[in-house]
């Protein structure tokens, strides 16, 4: 059996519809900002705002990005609690004000650094830190993340190279495996359960 991540690229049936939500939000800054959750070690949620940065090319996989020295990475990183556990370790949470849509999307994240073993994930992390603002990539230099403020720590360094990542710099891959569409406008409201199983996208039209 294929995996998400070994599939030939096919769009994902909920694909329009995060488009069409783009798109009509689009004159809202603030619609690329949504919620990423993970699991701590201890098991418990551990929730923040992220940007979406845009879909790796010819995937269903979304982009966003990340200090290496932050919690979520190693959240990324700990063991299973349970043998039997769920590829799923991450959940989005994205609601689109204008349109009055939320989608959540769960599935696999992964986290990609310079030491990665696939040279198109190496290059697509590149090419993302490229696109990213000079502001943006001035705080991959920033001093570690939540280490006590003295007045020593250094926020203004020198800026990085805007060609090559820094060490610190992470690709955030989320591999959806489930999509809860929500659209609050109908009457009743909309909600479509788009769920990855044996290699193929099902969708259910369920009671919101
Ligand atoms: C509007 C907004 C956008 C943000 N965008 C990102 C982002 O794209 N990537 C990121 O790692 N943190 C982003 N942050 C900071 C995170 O919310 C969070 O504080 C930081 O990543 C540390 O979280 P962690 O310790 O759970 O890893 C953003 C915060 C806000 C308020």
């Amino acid at each position: 059996m294929t995996t998400p991540l070994e599939v030939t690229f096919e769009l994902a049936p909920w694909r329009s519809a995060l488009s069409r939500a783009l798109h009509r939000n689009r004159a809202q800054p603030f619609c690329r900002f949504l919620q990423l959750a993970t699991v701590r070690s201890d098991g418990s949620p551990a929730n923040r705002t992220v940007v979406f940065r845009g879909f790796l090319e010819s995937s269903n996989r979304l982009m966003f990005i990340s200090d290496r020295r932050s919690e979520k990475i190693d959240q990324l990183h700990q063991e299973p609690q349970t043998p039997n556990r769920t590829p799923f370790n991450a959940e989005i949470c994205w609601y689109f004000t204008k349109t009055r849509e939320q989608f959540r999307i769960s599935g696999q994240l992964s986290s990609i650094d310079a030491s990665h073993s696939e040279v198109s994930l190496i290059a697509a992390r590149q090419h993302l830190w490229q696109r990213i603002s000079d502001s943006a990539r001035l705080q991959f230099a920033w001093p570690h993340p939540k280490d006590v403020r003295t007045k020593d720590s250094n926020f203004e360094p020198s800026a990085p190279d805007s060609q090559m990542p820094p060490a610190t710099f992470c690709m955030l891959l989320l591999t959806p495996l489930n999509v809860d569409y929500l659209s609050l406008s109908g009457e009743p409201q909309d909600r479509i359960i788009y769920s990855y199983q044996d290699a193929d996208w099902t969708r259910q039209v369920v009671n919101p």
